[in-house]
């Protein structure tokens, strides 16, 4: 069974089949808004943290496959009460053909991918969200930067750090990750990119300076400083992030012709400015709507390669 929980996982030619799937399914939507690869397949989404993106862009995009997503919040469902994770992967793959879950501990997503039936997909762990970053990479090319594109990454070493720490080293484009100490990415994900930008020739620079990593990038991004999760420590981040934002100053350093990426949700005034996302603002929900894209081609490849995987 192969699911998609990092893209560690994947080589540059199968992710690249994803995204060339996105664009095509893309295409095709404009023309009709059905295009049903997916006619009669149920998705289960599992959400144990909050989502606006996410939860809309699987749901409507399954739809428009010619499918069904189920909301499944951890609230509402046994697991929030204590059933374990191996029971209910059990019985919900049992059900839809595609599980979608958002969590905390990457180890929890793969568990219930061990004990699953069906592909799962990861919506976001503490420690990846590859999902956003074929959206990014989709965005990219529509903005004419996927041709050996400078990236910089400035603020927290989270999960869009280490996402884009994979998909770099996987694709072999540069990618400069620029952290407050003390915020750095996790050194085990730092090894495994660094290893992966051996064959790709991807360059890792990792640094505490931002201005360093955005000179001369060809895309700058960033992400907030207080993920879900950590919401207690706010004020101290706040302070330890100061000097961090992506502010008019500091994107100057860039090529002219540079995009901004965000994630979203953004907060302007922390790790970005509101002059900055005002400008980029339709690169950033050009970024947000491709969400419902990127993960179609996503979906319909897993679905597609379901066949294949099992036999080997
Ligand atoms: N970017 C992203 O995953 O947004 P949501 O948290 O709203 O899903
Ligand atoms: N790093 C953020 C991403 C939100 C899409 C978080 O985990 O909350």
């Amino acid at each position: 069974m192969k699911h998609f929980l990092t893209l560690a996982d994947f080589t540059k030619d199968q992710i690249l089949e994803m995204i060339d799937l996105a664009i095509k399914i893309k295409e095709q939507t404009k023309s009709s808004d059905l295009v049903p690869y997916m006619q009669n397949k149920t998705l289960g989404m599992i959400f144990e943290k909050s989502s606006t993106r996410t939860r809309v862009s699987f749901e409507v995009g399954i739809y428009q496959l010619g499918g069904v997503g189920l909301f499944l919040s951890s609230n509402d469902l046994q697991i929030g009460r204590g059933e374990p994770i191996k029971d209910t992967a059990r019985v919900i793959s049992s059900m839809v053909d595609m599980v979608m879950i958002r969590t905390y501990e990457q180890e929890k997503l793969e568990e219930f991918a061990t004990f699953s039936k069906v592909p799962v997909v990861n919506g976001l762990t503490d420690s990846y969200h590859p999902v956003q970053l074929m959206t990014d990479y989709l965005t990219m090319i529509e903005f004419g930067k996927d041709k050996d594109p400078v990236v910089a990454y400035v603020g927290d070493g989270n999960n869009m750090a280490h996402s884009w720490l994979m998909l770099a080293s996987k694709l072999g484009f540069e990618l400069r990750v620029a952290t407050p100490k003390g915020y750095e990415c996790d050194s085990k994900i730092v090894s495994q990119a660094l290893e992966f930008a051996k064959s790709s020739g991807s360059k890792i620079t990792l640094c505490n300076d931002p201005k360093e990593a955005v000179t001369g990038a060809d895309v700058v991004t960033t992400d907030t400083w207080v993920s879900m999760g950590q919401e207690d420590e706010k004020e101290k981040r706040v302070k330890d992030f100061e000097g961090y934002i992506v502010d008019k100053s500091l994107i100057s350093l860039a090529k002219d012709n540079v995009i901004f990426l965000h994630c979203l949700p953004a907060y302007r005034g922390y790790e970005v400015s509101e002059e900055v996302f005002d400008e980029y603002a339709d690169v950033i929900f050009t970024e947000a709507e491709n969400r419902l894209h990127a993960q179609k081609g996503i979906m319909v490849w897993l679905d597609n390669k379901r066949g294949e995987f099992e036999q080997n």
